[in-house]
């Protein structure tokens, strides 16, 4: 039985491409794994703190030496990093806000990307510990980046790839719905990218 972690983070809360997109990658990804699970952690519906300096303390606490108060402050991350363990398959799924990740998802990048947990220091570097894992993400943006000179300004794909590799999670699919502010066609648009999240998830079974 495969597990499916969908994390969605659109402050929008009625009308979200994005969550549009991912409830669509859901509901494909369920036909394809009747039996499968779903964890949904939307980072809107409940908060994510920023990482503070007790949690930085705590991150960086021998586990053996961990005070009362390193555990505390620590224990969103510690519940985070299970759900991602818990999970076969992960979609991260959210409009581009100002050229790059929603606050709320950086917030929640912080909490999981942590020594010993979801990474190691080794002798040639990081290496991520959430091997055999696959990772996806779907993006919405107003404008239109990809094979125009935007391109280098998109810095919500390439950087939320590399996060999730970083910590051992292979992305074998980014999906983005472009110009939502400016497409004429937006339904037509919008069931194209929907018949690209099917093929997506057909091709990794
Ligand atoms: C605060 C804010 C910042 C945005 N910044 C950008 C941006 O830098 N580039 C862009 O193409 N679209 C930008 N947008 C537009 C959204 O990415 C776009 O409307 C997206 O489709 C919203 O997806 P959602 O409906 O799931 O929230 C921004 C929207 C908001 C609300």
């Amino acid at each position: 039985m495969k597990t499916l972690l969908r994390v969605d983070c659109s402050s929008t809360r009625t009308g979200s491409h994005s969550k549009e997109l991912s409830d669509h990658f859901e509901v494909s990804w369920r036909k394809t794994h009747p039996q499968g699970k779903v964890i949904r952690r939307d980072l809107i519906e409940e908060r994510i703190p920023h990482i503070e300096s007790n949690t930085i303390t705590g991150f960086y606490a021998p586990e053996e030496e961990m005070t009362e108060e390193d555990k505390r402050a620590t224990a969103l991350s510690d519940q985070l990093i299970a759900e991602l363990k818990e999970a076969d398959e992960i979609l991260v799924s959210g409009p581009m806000y100002n050229l790059s990740v929603p606050s709320a998802l950086k917030a929640y990048i912080d909490q999981v990307t942590r020594v010993r947990h979801t990474i190691r220091v080794g002798e040639q570097g990081y290496y991520g510990l959430l091997a055999g894992k696959v990772g996806y993400t779907i993006t919405t943006k107003g404008g239109y980046y990809k094979g125009t000179e935007s391109e280098l300004y998109d810095f919500y794909e390439p950087y939320v790839k590399t996060m999730l590799e970083f910590i051992g999670i292979k992305v074998k699919g980014q999906i983005s719905l472009e110009g939502t502010s400016l497409d004429t066609n937006l339904t037509d648009t919008k069931a194209k990218v929907k018949a690209e999240i099917d093929q997506l998830i057909h091709n990794t079974i």
